[in-house]
């Protein structure tokens, strides 16, 4: 239960309000850095210079995890940028509309939306999603987001194996990243960012039906990023392309 995982951490921030509101939002305890020492939580939520921020006990002392809205290393600063690289190649040349049905720590939204696709996002974490909003609302902050009369992503609260079942209009492109069981080692594995995830969230269980729903509910494609090692989730997909230690099988509707 999220209650016995996870607080609100106080640290002497100015108002209290929004640090309680928070924790009521979530069903979660507020803590206050004076009890630190003595904090049960493995995981607390904290606004640190200005950013929602994830931590664990690890983190407490510094840093955090947020939701990153800068562009990746070697990204174009223009938007839209370029559509390049096996994530655009998996999307496909037509594709301009795609409802990301698991979007976690948003990286592979935002960097859609960077690339000019119309981009909508679904999460079920109530944590995530209060990341995900704290991360968008700094987005539409950004000068450049202004200037273009840019909105970041639109951002819905559920399980997306309800809530694609509902859409009106077949996005161009349904994509998937659950949580996989991780096959190598810790060490091998991904970031800090899905360690963590991983460690608050265990693994999504119900990809299977997830895919299923996805499939029926998008209008041209299905695009499912795995681990590389990992078996395909929808049987043999139409193609498929490969990152860094990862992959992107697409799944065409016939
Ligand atoms: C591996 S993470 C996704 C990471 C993401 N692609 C990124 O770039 O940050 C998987 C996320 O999908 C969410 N998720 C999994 N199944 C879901 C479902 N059926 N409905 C909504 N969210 C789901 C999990 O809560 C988790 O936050």
């Amino acid at each position: 239960m999220l209650t016995d995982k996870l607080a609100v951490l106080y640290e002497g921030q100015g108002d209290s309000l929004a640090f309680q509101q928070l924790a009521d939002r979530l069903g979660v305890p507020l803590r206050n850095t004076v009890q630190a020492d003595n904090l049960s939580e493995p995981f607390f939520l904290s606004w640190r210079n200005g950013c929602l921020k994830l931590l664990d006990r690890e983190l407490l002392r510094k840093g955090g995890l947020t939701v990153d809205i800068d562009p990746r290393n070697g990204e174009q600063r223009s938007w839209p940028a370029p559509k390049q690289g096996a994530l655009a190649q998996a999307l496909g040349r037509k594709t301009k509309t795609v409802v990301d049905a698991t979007t976690g720590w948003g990286q592979d939204s935002l960097f859609m939306f960077r690339m000019g696709y119309q981009v909508s996002c679904i999460e079920r974490s109530p944590v995530m999603v209060e990341l995900l909003a704290d991360g968008f609302h700094r987005l539409n902050q950004q000068d450049w987001m202004q200037r273009l009369q840019l909105s970041a992503p639109q951002l819905s609260t559920g399980n997306a194996i309800d809530l694609l079942a509902t859409l009106t209009t077949p996005p161009d492109c349904i994509y998937l990243d659950p949580m996989f069981p991780p096959k190598r080692k810790k060490s091998a594995l991904a970031k800090k960012s899905m360690v963590i995830l991983r460690d608050l969230l265990g693994d999504d269980t119900d990809k299977d039906q997830l895919f299923n729903v996805a499939l029926q509910a998008a209008g041209k494609r299905v695009v499912v990023k795995s681990p590389d090692d990992a078996e395909p989730l929808g049987g043999k997909p139409s193609e498929s392309f490969s990152g860094k230690l990862l992959r992107y099988d697409v799944y065409l509707k016939v």
